[in-house]
């Protein structure tokens, strides 16, 4: 797995403040959309594509057009879906599926509670979309199902991202043999004994949208 942290101003000052813990809802939306425009530019450096003619008003010359299957983008909810729109706006044609997870608080093992990904992945590119890598547990199980039905190529994009879950995804994707790239805003401290990010933002998805239990 290659891990790429893209070194710039805008995205640590973005960061700053999505921590900000007097950020409100609406801003720290607005924010991970922002940061998503930043990060999926590098995210889609290696997406496929297959020459084609171009006609301009003057000439006919050689470009490029994304190549068939489409890529499929994957937000996991709920705080992925937050970073829906920022990937789309650069990969308009896009499909999408979607994987509901929630981590349970007490073992932090994930749960899978709603699934709707195409049942043949084969050929295809993925980018998984999920703000926090913390134990690595969801963001493995979204590679996991995704690697079962076919994908040959995952783009995880992550916001955070603590080097436990980073080395997780390593040993994970060496052992499913799959090539797996890893786009992350921030490589974070460590988990503290919770299994939360430090220094972290807290809970990305009560943040987004509130507390939900
Ligand atoms: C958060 C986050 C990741 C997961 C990370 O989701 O969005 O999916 O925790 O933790 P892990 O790496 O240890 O698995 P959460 O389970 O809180 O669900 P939510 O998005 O619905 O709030
Ligand atoms: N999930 C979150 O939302 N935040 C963390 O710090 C860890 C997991």
């Amino acid at each position: 797995m290659d891990l790429h942290a893209p070194d710039h101003p805008l995205i640590a000052h973005k960061i700053t403040l999505l921590r900000d813990a007097n950020t409100d809802s609406p801003t720290f939306r607005a924010l991970t959309s922002e940061l998503v425009n930043l990060l999926s530019y590098e995210a889609t450096r290696d997406v496929r594509v297959t020459p084609c003619e171009v006609t301009t008003p003057l000439t006919t010359t050689t470009g490029v057009a994304l190549s068939r299957p489409r890529p499929l983008v994957v937000p996991i909810l709920r705080a992925g879906l937050a970073m829906l729109e920022g990937m789309m706006q650069l990969v308009p044609s896009a499909e999408v599926g979607f994987l509901g997870m929630i981590r349970d608080e007490e073992t932090l093992q994930p749960m899978t509670y709603a699934e709707r990904l195409p049942a043949d992945l084969s050929g295809r590119q993925c980018y998984v979309l999920d703000p926090m890598l913390a134990t690595g547990g969801s963001l493995g199980g979204a590679v996991e199902f995704l690697a079962a039905r076919g994908a040959d190529h995952i783009v995880c994009i992550c916001i955070l991202a603590a080097p436990e879950g980073i080395a997780y995804m390593r040993e994970l994707t060496d052992k499913l043999g799959i090539r797996c790239d890893l786009v992350v805003a921030s490589v974070e401290e460590r988990l503290n004994e919770h299994g939360y990010i430090m220094p972290g933002l807290g809970d990305a998805g009560d943040r987004l949208y509130g507390v939900a239990h």
